[in-house]
């Protein structure tokens, strides 16, 4: 049993996309410093893929890595074999994060306390998909708008999601 609270954090497209070849659809600087301002000292669970894609643990965070591979070991990161090993490694954290990717999303969401979901207004070409989570069962507990620059400029929300 885990005491913290577990928190989701995604950005997806408008067609859900999140990913691409294993790396971010988009450029979004904003999107990058509202991740690390909300996870910074915090532990952050990715799957094994995603963390490659980021190829180093980010500073200031405890990284975890969820891998099935019981020889998988990063220096720097904690390696582990299931979510529940995840909860367990990150015991006494206030909120622990879980960044990614949509294998890892999928699982979580049915132990998620909250979700911070940057939610991009355009279709984005990707391979990796945020799943449907069930709306009836969260409630929207913030949305602040933005826009990026120039004339190709779209809007993204953070958007705070709470089960109810
Ligand atoms: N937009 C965003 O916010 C965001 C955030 C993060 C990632 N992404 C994108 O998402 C994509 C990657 O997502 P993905 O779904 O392909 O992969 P992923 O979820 O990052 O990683 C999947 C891997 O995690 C391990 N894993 C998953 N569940 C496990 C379990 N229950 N027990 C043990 N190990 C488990 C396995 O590793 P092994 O194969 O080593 O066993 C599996 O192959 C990339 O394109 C990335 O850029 C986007």
């Amino acid at each position: 049993m885990s005491d913290s609270r577990i928190s989701i954090i995604s950005a997806m497209a408008a067609n859900r996309a999140i990913g691409i070849r294993n790396t971010l659809p988009w450029q979004l600087p904003e999107d990058l410093k509202h991740f690390k301002a909300l996870t910074m000292g915090h532990h952050i669970v990715m799957g094994r893929k995603t963390y490659d894609s980021i190829g180093k643990p980010l500073p200031g965070r405890d990284t975890v890595i969820v891998t099935r591979n019981a020889d998988y070991a990063v220096p720097g990161c904690l390696a582990v074999n299931s979510l529940d090993a995840a909860l367990t490694v990150s015991h006494g954290d206030a909120e622990v994060f879980f960044v990614g990717g949509a294998e890892l999303y999928r699982q979580a969401l049915s132990i998620a306390h909250r979700i911070y979901l940057t939610e991009i207004q355009r279709v984005f070409d990707g391979d990796a998909f945020f799943p449907e989570f069930d709306t009836s069962q969260w409630i929207e507990t913030a949305r602040d708008k933005h826009r990026t620059e120039g004339p190709n400029g779209f809007e993204y929300h953070f958007v705070i999601y709470d089960r109810k």
